[in-house]
């Protein structure tokens, strides 16, 4: 039995010999691949046109929904590592012993971490270096308000027929037992520290809570029950 070959024209060539015009146009239909203007898209063919684009909403929310998540837990990791968590010194709440530690008029104790001078005033102690009338715990920032330098105490310093100051070694700004300036040039009375304390007497002197030093230092004394008078 023969077989009747069919030969298929090349688009855009022109009509093979012995091939009809109508056969040619013909053929050029069938190999149409843009639907006309105003045609309808098949049933099968739409669904596969909705599942391609769908699929291609899934993966772009994918990449922005996994972009975002991996920048929030970046974000939140860096907030974490930098997060002042259990600072202690300077900075932070530092211990300083409990309150019967402390004799009322007593010589002031130094703590080189949290870089404070600690004392219980007496107000009782009315010398020129004295309390000023202040009763209770007083925190005082060992930086001098001048230019820094680190400011001790000095029991031996007699000044103004008076003895024992807190005297700067860099410039000699001299301050009372309640760190009020009476000599030299720093420009203003030594700073203080929130202090606080338990039912137990334990202090805390919050070192990153300072207060510029000012005339009222003596009224900052913290009192306690347990502090000895
Ligand atoms: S730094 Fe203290 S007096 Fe100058």
């Amino acid at each position: 039995m023969a077989t009747e070959a069919r030969e298929t024209p090349e688009i855009g060539s022109s009509p093979a010999a012995g091939v009809s015009g109508d056969a040619w146009n013909q053929a050029i239909a069938t190999r149409k691949t843009a639907e006309a203007p105003g045609a309808r898209v098949p049933g099968a063919q739409a669904s596969r046109l909705n599942m391609d684009a769908s699929r291609r909403m899934f993966i772009r929310s994918s990449f922005f929904g996994g972009l975002g998540l991996a920048l929030l837990g970046s974000v939140g990791f860096l907030l974490d590592f930098l997060y002042p968590r259990g600072v202690r010194g300077f900075g932070g709440p530092v211990p300083a012993g409990k309150v019967t530690d402390y004799a009322r008029g007593g010589t002031p104790k130094h703590f080189a971490d949290g870089q404070f001078w600690l004392a219980n005033l007496d107000p009782a102690e009315t010398r020129a270096g004295g309390a000023g009338g202040g009763a209770g715990l007083l925190a005082l920032w060992h930086k001098c308000p001048h230019l820094g330098c680190t400011v001790p105490w000095r029991a031996e310093v007699n000044f103004a027929g008076d003895q024992g100051w807190y005297r700067c070694p860099c410039h000699g700004s001299t301050y009372t037992k309640a760190g009020i300036r009476v000599f030299g040039p720093a420009p203003r009375d030594m700073d203080t520290m929130a202090i606080e304390i338990d039912a137990a007497g334990n202090i805390t002197v919050q070192t990153g809570t300072r207060s510029p030093g000012g005339p009222d230092n003596p009224k900052r004394a913290v009192t306690h029950p347990q502090l000895p008078t």
